[in-house]
Order: C-alpha cells, then structure tokens, then sequence
C-alpha cells in the first residue's frame, strides 16, 4: 500500500508545497532530485535505477546496513503482536532491551530510558543530571552537536543553529573540545555535568587527543560531578569498539544513544545510568515520560541489533574495514595536493577535511556520480564525512575508493577550468 511511487519531479513538487519550499529549492539547485526507491545492505537506489553504497549511512544509522532481516523479521513479529503497548501492562520487548544493554554498556550502567531520538536521549540524560545533583551548570564543547530540542541545543556549540532560538536553556557553559584543563577551571559549586561526545560527529569528525577523556573522568570523579557521554553517533561499533569509551578507558556517570540502536529500522534513542543515579528517579518515577518511548517494535527492533552486533562481532569488523578506508584514503588524497587539507577517524566513522568549504559539495555529487552517497558534517561543512554499514565488504571499500579517486579528480578538472 501507498508503495507505487510517481515520479520524481511530482514528489519534488509535494515537498516543496508541503514539507519544506525552500529546503527543496535547495536540493534543485544542487541536482538532488532523485527518490529513493529501494534500499538493502550497503545500497540505495534512487528512481532512474541507479543504485549507490550508502556512505552516508543516515548519518550512522545503518550501521547494519538497510533492512537487516534479522531486525525486520522482529520487528514484523511484533508489528502483528502489540505494535504499541497500552502502557498500563508490562512490557516484554522494553525490558529484554534494557537488560541486554546493561551486558553490554561500560561500568556499572544498568537502567536505561527510551525515547524516539538521539536529542531526547540527551534531554534525559541532562534531566537526570540535574535531578541527581541538585545542580544546575552543565558543561558543554565548542563545536558539539547533541541535537536541536531546546536542552540539546543548549550544550550544542555551533551559534547559527543556536542564535534564532535564545534565551535557551540557562547554566550551560562552553568550552573548548578536547582541553581537560578548561573543564577543570570551569567547574564550580553549581555544576552539574559535562557533555561530550567521545569523537565529535557533526563537528566534523573531531578526534580530542588520546588522553582527554581519561583526564576528563579524572576531574569530573575528584570534583564530584557527573560525566555524560553522548554516544549517539559513536555508539553500537561505530568507532571499532560497541562504544567509543571503550577506546579511551573510560566510563561516563550517564550515557545517550540513538542513530544505529534502531538497527536502521525502527527510530529509538536511550539514556542510561548506574542504580545510584537513576535512584533520583525513585521518588517520581514517572516524572520522565514518553508517550511512544520504550514501544514494542523500537525497542525488539535494537534487540535484534545487539544480537547482530554480537553475533557478527560488528565493532571489530569496523576496526579493520576501518583501517584499509581510512588508509586508502589518506594514500589517495596525497596525489591531490592542495584538495584535501585531512582525513581523519576512528572505525568507520571518518572525515575527510577538502581544503577549502566550497569543495564540499561539489565532491559531494562527483562522489554520487561515481555510485556513491556521503554528506558533509553540520557543524563543519568541509568535512565530507563517511559512516558506510559496517557490514560493507572490502570489495565494496575497494569500489568507494575508485569512486573517490575518480570524484577527486573530476574535482581537479572543475577547479582547473574556472
Ligand atoms: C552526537 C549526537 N547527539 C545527538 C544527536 C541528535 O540525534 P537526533 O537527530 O536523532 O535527535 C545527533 C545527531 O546527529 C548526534 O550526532
């Protein structure tokens, strides 16, 4: 039903008149007026048949690729059982779901909340901070993306998403990423938390220096305040560990998820926390609520994902696919000099900084000609960034290459002739 998709020039035409007209006018000045059509594994389609590996990934959503049958077939199992609970029972799926992620999370988080999005998982995250401490400061880095509701956006470092909607939320304080010492000086008597991603997603594909989380902990654990890491992006084997922490050795107070919990099926976010934390919750428990949070297909959908996850050993595949990406691109970019200023990341979860902001989207549809699709980070629009599933194959890595190499040198020509 509804499947039988017109062409692309009349869904154009409806998300122009109904959605957003000048987001649309956008994508038809850039030539991105394409639907997609299908999509499995590493592949899209779009309405002229051209099929494209997903580098973009949903922005690191499809960490199991697109339509993983294992997670379409729990999800199918409970779309004909309870698709959304009453919420007056006990739910079966949430609770299977909050058990597998405490196996699986750092240290001793055990409880987990689910919402809809990697942004209410942070709400949360930075509610429960609050409630715990009784504070009101939290600490947040230039450049941070956490999401676009009122409280994410508070602790997100980038002024133009920020400007239009003050005054946010007051108590949160920026500093710059990946200086501990900052942290440290910033902090006082009526600080709450520190907000971090572990590698900076949106930012641009930002790695802090390799002991930066760790003197972070140090300092938040001798101030007595909380760590939250948000782990929306680099969570579920991104980075080449189930969760970026892991890499850098440590554990956060408080953690948030999103994107890839989902398994690139169903929309899911979390927060989670140790049994003293959540206790702050003990006296109201219901006074973080969701109304479709923590429901049947979402929450069996990121079951099913963390047994993939498991079974597959996602995060060590994308350690090594990772590498030869990461390594065949650095090789590739030297012989363009003056293009590309860096590449840089961690698992698949990599950047590629062009030399100068104009470039981005040019390469952007070079790449898309070549067969493949990548966007640029929202905070930092040189940096093209790559999240392709980690279940892509090394031929597959072997055909993004080319597909760079040859984008690369479309690049050069455009640049020669202006
Ligand atoms: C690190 C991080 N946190 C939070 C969010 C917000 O997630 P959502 O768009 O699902 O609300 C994002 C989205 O890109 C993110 O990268």
């Amino acid at each position: 039903m509804y499947t039988n998709i017109p062409p692309a020039d009349e869904v154009w035409q409806k998300y122009h008149d109904y959605i957003n007209p000048a987001l649309a006018d956008l994508m038809r000045y850039g030539g991105l007026v394409s639907v997609e059509t299908r999509a499995e594994g590493v592949y899209v389609w779009d309405d002229q048949g051209n099929k494209y590996i997903d580098c973009l990934g949903g922005y690191g959503v499809f960490a199991l690729g697109h339509r993983h049958p294992k997670v379409v077939e729990a999800v199918k199992s409970w779309l004909d059982k309870i698709p959304l609970s009453s919420k007056l029972f006990l739910n079966y799926p949430e609770t299977l779901l909050g058990e597998k992620l405490a196996e699986i999370l750092p240290g001793d988080i055990q409880y987990s909340f689910f919402g809809n999005s990697g942004s209410e998982a942070v709400e949360g995250a930075l509610k429960l901070a609050r409630m715990y401490t009784g504070k009101k400061k939290i600490i947040y880095t230039d450049g941070a993306y956490h999401g676009v509701t009122m409280g994410a956006l508070s602790a997100t470092g980038r002024d133009v998403y920020r400007q239009p909607f003050e005054p946010l939320v007051p108590g949160f304080i920026k500093v710059p990423f990946g200086d501990a010492d900052a942290i440290a000086h910033t902090i006082d008597e009526d600080t709450a938390a520190v907000i971090i991603e572990p590698i900076q997603g949106e930012g641009g594909i930002v790695l802090p220096p390799d002991d930066y989380l760790k003197k972070v902990r140090d300092i938040t654990k001798e101030k007595g305040i909380l760590l939250i890491l948000d782990e929306v992006q680099t969570g579920m084997g991104r980075t080449g560990a189930m969760f970026a922490s892991e890499l850098y050795g440590v554990e956060p107070d408080i953690i948030a998820l999103g994107k890839a919990l989902g398994g690139g099926v169903m929309p899911i976010g979390a927060f989670s926390s140790t049994p003293e934390i959540w206790s702050a919750f003990d006296p109201f428990p219901i006074i973080h609520e969701s109304t479709f949070g923590g429901n049947p297909l979402a929450t069996v959908a990121a079951v099913a994902t963390i047994d993939v996850m498991k079974e597959e050993d996602l995060p060590a595949q994308a350690k090594e696919k990772g590498k030869k990406l990461l390594d065949g691109l650095k090789e590739l970019v030297e012989a363009y000099d003056g293009f590309v200023a860096n590449v840089r990341g961690k698992g698949l979860m990599i950047g590629v900084e062009m030399a100068y902001e104009g470039y981005g989207i040019p390469m952007m549809s070079f790449l898309m000609e070549e067969g493949v699709i990548v966007a640029y980070a929202l905070n930092n629009p040189k940096v093209i960034r790559l999240e392709p599933p980690l279940i892509i194959s090394y031929e597959e890595i072997d055909k993004v290459l080319d597909a760079w190499n040859k984008a690369l040198k479309k690049m050069k020509s455009f640049v020669d002739s202006l």
